[in-house]
């Protein structure tokens, strides 16, 4: 290559690398609905598992983002994600839905609500029908990412519970409902350590939570989580572009989850899930992690190619594992992760780098915004057509600041 082109080829390696300097804003306020499912308000089927619901979120949380998206100047309305929801979105005509919504039931819950606002054509957050199904379904989540190239627990679903075990799979192995969160349907019990734990474990994550078992090879080591934030183009649209490296994404430090000592040693599970900071037997968090440079950014990588690999859009959150030889295998993803202040691992992860929760909630918006043609750059605001004496001119562009 010759001089010159290297040259330039560095130049605009350079280029890339630095953010864009003007600021994207909604050509007008918007109206946004906050879309969730409220714990004790939200209905749920009689038969459901005793953890049913435990995703749902509380009223402070939905609050703390109305009040972080009207302090940008829009106007906001919380809408309950159940039976009504048709109805409420018809009156209040939003101009963007803020989804944070599990779903009630069936195979893909989390899809739910996008399905429903495709379908009425308005504009919401974050990733979309297809994503959020997949991501809901650890199975078919993990069939993606071993097609991908991307390391996972060896694992096998079972539906009835009689199936024979795959022979690539050993003892100990580590049972759980393929469509669930927070630790649902799982405890110290989940890990197995022979055939009779086994299928006693699966049986009983089949009958209570009526969907298969995911079973997967036990990964003994040090657990963290990794949150996604951003996308190819995300520089362009958002209201602070040093956020973003030159991929689009940004780098949240990486957080540890200590499973020593808690109410459900040596697992995430439900209890440990349901325990607030300060209760006695809670994990412990770690934020940034005590690992290796090089560790947390092949973690940071491969998370961002999970993000990808299943169609995630904006934000995310993947939760690792090491293997007995410490390399680390991806448990799953969560395309809705949590946004209670100071509790949820995402905000916990932008708090430990000063990203204030007003600013994570408004990035999760205007990337979502961006998507659905609500930002206009300054290039391309729209100009107001005015007349002065009769001369038709252009006014000043059309922005809200
Ligand atoms: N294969 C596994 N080996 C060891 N621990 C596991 C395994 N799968 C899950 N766990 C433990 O169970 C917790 C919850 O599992 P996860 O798949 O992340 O489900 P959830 O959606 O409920 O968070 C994990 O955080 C981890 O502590
Ligand atoms: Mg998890």
């Amino acid at each position: 290559m010759s001089l010159n082109l290297l040259q330039e080829q560095q130049e605009q390696e350079q280029e890339a690398e630095k953010p864009p300097s003007y600021h994207p804003r909604p050509v007008r306020p918007w109206r946004v609905a906050v879309i969730a499912n409220v714990k004790g308000e939200t209905p749920l089927p009689i038969d459901a598992p005793a953890d049913a619901g435990a995703e749902f979120d509380r009223r402070e949380t939905i609050q703390a983002i109305q009040d972080a998206i009207e302090s940008d100047g829009h106007s906001t309305r919380f809408l309950s994600a159940d039976e009504s929801l048709m109805d409420t979105l018809r009156e209040y005509r939003p101009d963007i839905c803020f989804n944070i919504a599990e779903g009630i039931m069936g195979d893909g819950r989390e899809a739910q609500v996008p399905a429903l606002l495709e379908m009425l054509r308005i504009p919401y957050t974050a990733s979309r029908v297809l994503a959020n199904a997949v991501g809901l379904d650890k199975t078919m989540t993990k069939r993606i990412w071993r097609d991908h190239g991307i390391p996972t627990a060896p694992f096998q679903e079972f539906v009835t519970g009689s199936e024979p075990l795959d022979a690539e799979l050993a003892f100990p192995l580590f049972v759980k409902p393929a469509r669930e969160g927070t630790g649902m349907g799982m405890s110290e019990k989940s890990i197995v350590r022979n055939e009779a734990e086994l299928r006693e474990r699966v049986l009983w994550v089949v009958r209570s939570y009526h969907q298969p078992a995911l079973v997967e090879a036990y990964l003994p080591g040090r657990e963290f989580t990794i949150g996604v934030l951003g996308r190819a183009d995300a520089r362009q649209w958002t209201r602070n572009p040093r956020l973003y490296r030159a991929d689009g994404f940004h780098r949240f430090p990486v957080l540890e989850v200590d499973n020593n000592n808690t109410v459900t040693p040596g697992v995430y599970g439900h209890l440990a899930k349901t325990l607030h900071p300060g209760d006695e037997g809670i994990p412990g968090f770690i934020c940034p992690a005590r690992v290796d440079a090089p560790l947390a950014e092949e973690m940071r990588s491969l998370a961002i190619r999970a993000h990808q690999a299943i169609g995630a859009l904006d934000v995310s959150r993947v939760d690792v594992r090491l293997d007995a030889e410490g390399r680390p295998r991806l448990l799953e993803i969560n395309t809705l992760p949590g946004l209670t202040p100071g509790f949820s691992d995402l905000c916990v992860l932008a708090g430990a780098e000063s990203l204030s929760y007003t600013d994570l909630i408004l990035e999760i918006l205007y990337l979502g915004a961006s998507r659905w043609g609500l930002l206009a750059q300054p290039n391309k605001l729209v100009r107001v057509p005015m007349s002065v004496n009769g001369q038709r001119v252009f006014a000043r562009p059309l922005t809200f600041e």
